[in-house]
């Protein structure tokens, strides 16, 4: 008997339309070498360089990436202040070119709380490349997966306090269109270099479905042979949704 035709989002798809990545392993790689962390922070960004091509060369869309966590504030304030001065680092150096090359760039997370001088930089960034849609970047930055679902339930409560939404409304899409992910598709695959097994507070609403993958290297040594090996771990995942593979429905009828 010929195999049924699989529906589209049922089983292995061969290739993730987003994928998302907790960029982590920076002090790790900066203290092997005896540098400081700052160094491995620098060298974060020019491996986040390689994985934007390494992902457009692999054919992914949306690639969203983790820089800063809400959490991440509790780190000592000389680190802070270098974590904050790594979207100028990359901005003034890549900007122009993700520009010209169809990328558009989305900054998602808490603005209260960064500098003016920052808050400008990223407005410029999204605005110059608003227009652009052959590739997604969201770089996560001041985010937090609990503070977003907050911000989210608090945005909505405003919008009943204020008579423009009724409780009843509220349903998962409703809900997920306050996020700052709105309009994004959720990612296929979170990625996470270093060795650690966490989400750490990334897309904890979005990763409903996700499929994840741990891979033992230092973000700062990441680039297209560590991508497409995370593709191809995807590829031979069976992506079921909650429902049961088509081969047992039709063993179990
Ligand atoms: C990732 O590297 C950068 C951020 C979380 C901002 P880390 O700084 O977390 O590096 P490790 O985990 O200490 O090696
Ligand atoms: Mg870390």
């Amino acid at each position: 008997m010929a195999a049924p035709e699989k529906t589209p989002s049922e089983g292995a798809p061969a290739q993730p339309l987003h994928v998302a990545i907790v960029m982590d392993g920076n002090g790790r790689w900066a203290k092997r070498r005896g540098m400081p962390r700052s160094l491995g922070h620098r060298a974060g960004v020019e491996a986040l360089k390689r994985t934007v091509s390494a992902a457009a060369e692999l054919g992914i869309r949306w690639l969203t990436v983790f820089g800063f966590s809400t959490e991440n504030w509790s780190r000592p304030a000389a680190e802070v202040a270098e974590l904050m001065a790594l979207p100028k680092r990359y901005f003034e150096s890549d900007i122009a070119r993700l520009e010209r090359e169809g990328v558009r760039v989305r900054v998602i997370g808490r603005r209260e709380g960064l500098s003016g001088e920052l808050v400008r930089l990223i407005e410029d960034a999204e605005a110059r490349t608003a227009g652009n849609d052959a590739f997604f970047l969201n770089i996560a930055f001041n985010y937090g997966g609990q503070a977003d679902i907050a911000d989210a339930a608090r945005r909505f409560a405003e919008a009943v306090a204020a008579g423009r939404a009724k409780p009843s409304d509220l349903d998962e899409a409703a809900f997920a269109s306050h996020l700052a992910t709105a309009g994004l598709p959720p990612p296929d695959l979170i990625v996470r270099p270093s060795g650690e097994q966490r989400l750490s507070n990334f897309l904890l609403w979005e990763a409903a479905y996700s499929e994840l993958i741990f891979q033992d290297v230092l973000w700062p040594d990441y680039g297209l042979e560590h991508l497409k090996a995370a593709l191809a771990a995807y590829a031979a995942r069976d992506r079921r949704y909650g429902a049961v593979a088509q081969d047992d429905v039709l063993a179990a009828g």
